[in-house]
């Protein structure tokens, strides 16, 4: 996820610009970049000095040192790509088309592309394929002498999240914080004010953090903060004390990133649907854009991954045969590439990879690719191997994930598998309800999978997933009061066999955890224990029974006392076969 720090006050802002990107390292990044107002020599006009690197923190500090600017107000920026490659030009801060309006954005603006359309057809120009850049000319075309004004202008044009940090050099004593769907606070220092995206980058200098509500504008300047609406409403803001040091401010309070990035499934699954997603329900991805006659020929789907990434695949599987009708296969990538499977150019290859480096999945795309299969890459990393070599890429957009075991980005690849099977069932022209049945217990395999997957990693403890079905055929023989079984009872057509199978786990004298939907009683006296989720249509009950057992994998591993981010023997991205 990006990270943003803002500074003004009575120091230099060039060094605290420095060490606060340096601190929101851990958030993953891309590229870097600052822009500071510097102090006008006698004689001279305001400027602004803006320093970008394509690559780490370290080289845009290199370059600090070398040319310092020196001013009290400045901005700075690590960016995720979103929208465009990790480029130099499409670093951030952006500007406007007179290089006044300076401005870092998080999040994603969804409507972004008709922005930029209207903008260009009133003559501004785009020199990057960001989303942020329609921020500054938005505000630019806005202007009428009152910069804040124009902000509020502007971002009330805006569709999507964003977390913005600003200034114009027309107003060198004003910095403007915005937030919308993602998170700011304001740090108040003696007589110095901070905006940034995370704790972390400013716990050093100040514990008093004003924290912006949803759609609220800080206006900072030497005299204090204030805060309003988009329509220029006074807010009393909400001013706290953290107490946090910068390892926990890093995990935003959480103890391990486990366990906040479980938490992040919200915002995760939002970001993979943003912009995505018609009210009407048609769906379209932007990078990658094919148009429906050439995916309607395409009559074999073929999913790639390793890992939780094939379990992913497995529930695209399910979802995309059935829901459009076409023929779908997920298959494990390092077999794959050892088989001379049946793949040509009606062939869709769906590769799944959070990293999009995984040297398995990447080999086994090549040779789908070889044999003449359209390909598009899932995954969180633009411009990744697997963005790169595939002919399209639907982006996860979940942020960056520091804990070895995925956990929010299996649920934004889930949904946007579902996303590309509607896009697939409109453009093949149905969605078929008949095989619902087969669908759901289907689609509670992989989640059995995965639960065991987690729990193996993080809690070395054995286990595996089956489906209800599979169980007379030998699992049920392991069976007896030291063998707990987590059976996944929410509702849905195969919800009575499940039943059925619990009491028949329970004779065994194993104890079962049930997960069940919210009030129903069939398993009370029956399970050990239960767990309920609320009631869902089975597609979303997917998401939060993984999300159940991610959570119950954790706690065992934190009990045992294990090392839940950095599990042993495992890597976050295996790049070697
Ligand atoms: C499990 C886990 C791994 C990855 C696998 C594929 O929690 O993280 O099983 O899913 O190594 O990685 P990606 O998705 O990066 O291709």
């Amino acid at each position: 996820m990006c990270g943003i720090i803002g500074y003004l006050g009575g120091r230099e802002a060039t060094p605290i610009l420095m060490e606060s990107l340096k601190r929101l390292e851990y958030r993953g990044y891309d590229s870097a970049g600052v822009a500071v107002l510097e102090l006008p020599r006698a004689g001279e006009a305001v400027r602004t000095s803006v320093t970008k690197s394509e690559a780490k923190v370290d080289t845009l500090i290199a370059k600090l040192k070398m040319n310092m600017p020196s001013g009290n107000l400045g901005i700075g920026h690590t960016r995720w790509a979103t929208h465009g490659k990790p480029t130099y030009v499409n670093a951030h801060p952006h500007t406007d088309c007179k290089g006044k309006i300076f401005v870092v954005h998080n999040g994603i603006i969804e409507n972004f592309a008709e922005l930029k359309a209207e903008l260009e057809a009133a003559g501004h120009e785009f020199p990057s394929d960001t989303d942020t850049e329609v921020v500054p000319h938005l505000i630019e075309a806005n202007y009428k002498g009152d910069f804040l004004a124009a902000v509020r202008a502007a971002l009330k044009r805006i569709k999507g999240a964003y977390a913005l940090a600003m200034f114009s050099s027309d107003d060198p004593e004003l910095l403007v914080g915005a937030r919308l769907n993602a998170p700011l606070v304001v740090g108040i220092g003696d007589n110095e004010y901070y905006i940034a995206s995370d704790i972390t980058a400013i716990i050093p200098y100040t514990k008093r953090v004003l924290v912006l509500g949803e759609g609220e504008v800080a206006a900072v300047t030497p005299l204090g903060a204030e805060v309003s609406t988009l329509d220029g409403v006074t807010v009393n803001p909400k001013i706290v004390h953290v107490d946090w040091d910068v390892s926990q401010a890093q995990k935003g309070g959480y103890p391990h990133f486990m366990l906040k990035e479980i938490n992040e499934t919200p915002e995760a699954l939002a970001n993979a649907m943003r912009g995505r997603l018609t009210d009407d329900g048609t769906v379209s991805f932007r990078e990658f854009d094919v148009a429906d006659k050439q995916l309607r020929r395409i009559d074999d789907i073929l999913l790639l991954g390793m890992g939780t990434s094939r379990h992913a695949a497995m529930i695209g599987e399910y979802v995309i045969e059935d829901w459009s009708g076409i023929p779908a296969r997920a298959e494990d990538a390092s077999e794959f590439r050892y088989r001379r499977p049946t793949v040509g150019e009606k062939t869709l290859g769906v590769v799944i990879s959070q990293s999009g480096e995984t040297a398995d999945t990447l080999v086994a795309m090549q040779q789908a690719k070889a044999r003449g299969a359209l390909s598009v890459a899932v995954t969180n990393v633009v411009a990744s191997s697997a963005a790169r070599d595939a002919d399209g890429a639907i982006y996860l957009h979940a942020g960056p994930e520091i804990g070895v075991a995925s956990t929010k980005t299996l649920h934004a690849h889930i949904v946007s598998l579902y996303l590309l099977a509607m896009r697939l069932a409109d453009v093949k022209g149905r969605v078929s309800p008949e095989r619902k049945r087969e669908l759901v217990e289907a689609l509670r395999l992989p989640v059995a999978l995965e639960g065991a997957l987690k729990l193996k990693e993080i809690s070395y403890i054995h286990a595996e997933g089956t489906s209800g079905g599979e169980l007379k055929h030998g699992p049920i023989a392991l069976l007896d009061d030291q063998f707990p079984v987590i059976a996944i009872c929410t509702a849905g057509t195969t919800k009575d066999k499940m039943v059925s199978n619990v009491h028949e786990i329970v004779a065994r004298n194993a104890p079962v955890l049930a997960l069940i939907t919210k009030g129903d009683r069939s398993l009370n006296g029956v399970a050990t224990d239960v767990f309920e989720i609320p009631e869902v249509d089975e597609a979303a009950a997917v998401v939060l029974n993984t999300v159940v057992l991610q959570l119950f994998a954790y706690h065992v591993a934190v009990k045992l006392g294990q090392d839940v981010d950095q599990p042993r023997n495992l890597a976050k991205s295996v790049t070697v076969e």
